[in-house]
């Protein structure tokens, strides 16, 4: 289930370091390719020999043990890990996760990884509700780093509350879960169109949208974090992309938008337009200011701008096209229409006259519907939870 997955297994000193073996022996049995990473305080409790036997690979145990395989050692092992769980994770290293201290090896390796982290703490139940140890586990999750809840009962030091390292099984399972769906896009390559596009009257104003650019963000992130190479094209947002591996293109006219769009779209295979295009552009731009008492007769005539959607669904090469239609009447026969003459496999409707629906706000309500006109109709859900239906749709769009 595991075959060819990479997996560094950090083990920090904890009395229940111990139940790292059975994790080990668990990730082997799934035939994952397991590097073991012990801090100093972990030798401590267990050997680093009994993880090399069951492993069959060198413990890592230091951060200048001469390695003739890695150099340097915790970049070469971040560089090919698909994976990083640290278990049990003690209080001391979670506070050097969550300060960015690398003083040994683990921690390093921690800094430098570009693969998902989970990590277990374990600890003394009070150590855990310490109120420096919460803030560093909040600031954690809160830069995406996954924490399966340690359980509740007694402890070794006898006393009884939340500490206890969360059952093997049920971390193997979240190592598991997590590998699949960071892999279910791998092969990928992913446009995903974001934010509003500018049209310029003259260079100080121009006409645009509400659109903040959080859906198309949210899409991104969630391609990304399912193993998709992302190129993600916005026009102008407050938002950074989730991850600097994310290939992010900022635009701002509807005709940069288009040339991005066209550039990538031959080596795609995915394109999600969530872009909020502006429909219309000015006949004649303005070259300078126009000043405010001499506004020209035509100063208001308009022309459609290119619909990069549209030219997209023409020329499509077997990549499945995602559609957005933002609509406040006849939300789903006007849907319909638009996927039918934009030629599209998926179009993502959302009637923005619905409360928590629609621009700049961190939820959506949207339905979708495919070609076969089946709707799927969702509740009002977070913008990434909305991404991750519309992910799960188009995965079954390309298995097909
Ligand atoms: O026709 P309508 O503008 O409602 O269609 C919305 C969909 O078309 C969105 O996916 C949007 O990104 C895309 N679009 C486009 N080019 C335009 C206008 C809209 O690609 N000029």
């Amino acid at each position: 289930m595991l075959a060819k997955k990479e997996i560094v297994l950090g083990v920090s000193g904890s009395i229940s370091s111990y139940k790292s073996v059975e994790i080990l022996r668990e990730l082997s049995r799934l035939k994952a390719c397991v590097t073991v990473v012990m801090t100093k305080n972990a030798v401590e409790f267990i050997s680093p020999l009994t993880f090399q036997i069951l492993s069959k690979q060198k413990t890592i145990t230091g951060l200048f043990e001469a390695h003739q395989e890695f150099q340097p050692e915790h970049i070469a092992l971040s560089r090919k890990a698909d994976f990083l769980l640290v278990a049990p994770a003690t209080a001391n290293i979670i506070g050097k996760f969550a300060s960015g201290i690398a003083d040994d090896f683990l921690s390093s390796l921690f800094l430098s990884m570009r693969a998902p982290i989970l990590l277990a703490p374990a600890m003394n139940p009070t150590m855990y509700l310490n109120p420096f140890v919460q803030r560093n586990l909040s600031l954690l999750k809160k830069n995406n780093i996954e924490i399966i809840e340690p359980g509740v009962g007694e402890v070794a030091c006898g006393e009884s509350g939340q500490g206890r390292l969360a059952a093997v099984e049920d971390i193997v399972e979240r190592v598991i879960q997590k590998l699949r769906r960071e892999s279910s896009l791998q092969k990928h390559n992913i446009i995903i169109t974001a934010g509003p596009t500018r049209e310029y009257l003259d260079p100080i104003r121009y006409l645009s949208n509400r659109s903040s650019g959080k859906m198309g963000f949210a899409l991104a992130k969630v391609a990304y974090q399912r193993g998709a190479h992302v190129t993600l094209i916005s026009g102008p947002t407050n938002l950074s992309p989730y991850s600097p591996h994310i290939n992010y293109i900022p635009v701002v006219t509807t005709e940069e938008m288009r040339q991005a769009v066209e550039h990538h779209f031959p080596q795609s295979t995915i394109v999600i337009m969530a872009a909020a295009v502006c429909d219309w552009q000015p006949l004649h731009p303005a070259s300078s200011k126009i000043e405010k008492h001499t506004l020209p007769a035509d100063f208001f005539k308009l022309q459609n701008t290119p619909d990069i959607l549209e030219f997209l669904g023409q020329e499509k090469k077997g990549q499945i096209i995602v559609g957005f239609a933002a609509e406040t009447t006849n939300v789903l026969e006007k849907a319909k229409g638009k996927l039918r003459t934009k030629n599209l496999d998926l179009i993502c409707v959302n009637d923005i006259t619905q409360e928590g629906a629609g621009f700049d706000v961190d939820t959506n309500k949207v339905s979708l519907i495919d070609i076969q006109h089946n709707v799927i109709h969702f509740p009002l859900m977070t913008k990434e939870k909305v991404a991750e239906k519309i992910l799960d749709k188009v995965e079954t769009l390309v298995k097909k």
